[in-house]
């Protein structure tokens, strides 16, 4: 059993940048009679875990879906105690920054958070540019819709300015006017939770992506089931459109 356990970590294909939905945090805490911002907590805590866990298998890029533009919907009192949890997160993020190695980059509209968050958000990203491990990008009052309607304006408005052209606008220079320019699309997308949707996530950089989904809930979701989900994405055959 452990050989072919070990057989199996040494034939897979870990991607180069792997997106998370972290869904399923109120559920795990309503299923013990917890008050959801409890999922939330340990939410933040399986997060550090697969971090790491992601750093020691080499992987470059990790995509978590933290806070979409549509979670504002939400009570204040959960609204405000995710914020909270962020805020004291990131704090904790600058403060192991030199010990983790991690790269920190934050996808969203950071302009609607609170000043101290938006601050955080500013030193973890600045700070943690010059490692080397793997980059974590936080989506935060993050929507796919709203990153590529952002993306659209910005072209507009240089076309307006006579800087570009319409016909200039490829695939690739696109792409670079997203919040993850430079950043290599997800080949695989996990989303724990049991939901089979995106909501909203990585609309234009999912094009291609493999999606993998699970009913576990983000809180129980440990470095097994990432391994399970990289399982089946080593497995699947990926033909971008082309034939055998
Ligand atoms: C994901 O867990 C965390 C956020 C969206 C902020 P949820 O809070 O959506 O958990 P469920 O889906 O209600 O269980
Ligand atoms: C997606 O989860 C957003 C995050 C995990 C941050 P939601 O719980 O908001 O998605 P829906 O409402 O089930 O589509
Ligand atoms: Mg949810």
């Amino acid at each position: 059993m452990f050989f072919k356990k070990k057989k199996l970590a040494a034939d897979r294909k870990v991607p180069t940048h792997i997106a998370i939905v972290m869904d399923g945090n109120g559920r795990w805490a309503k299923k013990r009679g917890l008050p959801r911002t409890a999922g939330h907590k340990v939410g933040a805590e399986t997060f550090r875990t697969i971090a790491n866990y992601a750093k020691s298998i080499g992987l470059k890029y990790l995509t978590v879906y933290t806070f979409s533009t549509e979670n504002w919907k939400r009570s204040d009192e959960e609204v405000n105690a995710i914020m909270e949890l962020l805020e004291k997160y990131l704090r904790e993020i600058i403060r192991d920054m030199d010990k983790n190695q991690v790269r920190f980059c934050f996808f969203g509209d950071m302009s609607r958070l609170s000043p101290q968050l938006q601050e955080e958000a500013r030193i973890a990203s600045e700070e943690s540019a010059k490692y080397s491990g793997v980059q974590v990008n936080f989506c935060l009052n993050y929507g796919g819709r709203a990153e590529i309607l952002r993306a659209a304006q910005s072209f507009a408005r240089e076309c307006m300015d006579g800087t570009r052209k319409p016909e200039e606008l490829t695939e690739e220079a696109f792409s670079d006017l997203m919040y993850s320019a430079g950043v290599p699309d997800p080949e695989l997308i996990i989303r724990p939770g049991g939901e089979k949707r995106t909501s909203n996530f990585l609309l234009w950089q999912s094009a291609y992506a493999e999606y993998y989904f699970t009913d576990v809930l983000w809180p129980d979701f440990g470095p097994e089931e990432l391994e399970k989900a990289i399982a089946s994405y080593s497995g699947r055959n990926r033909r971008f459109g082309g034939a055998e």
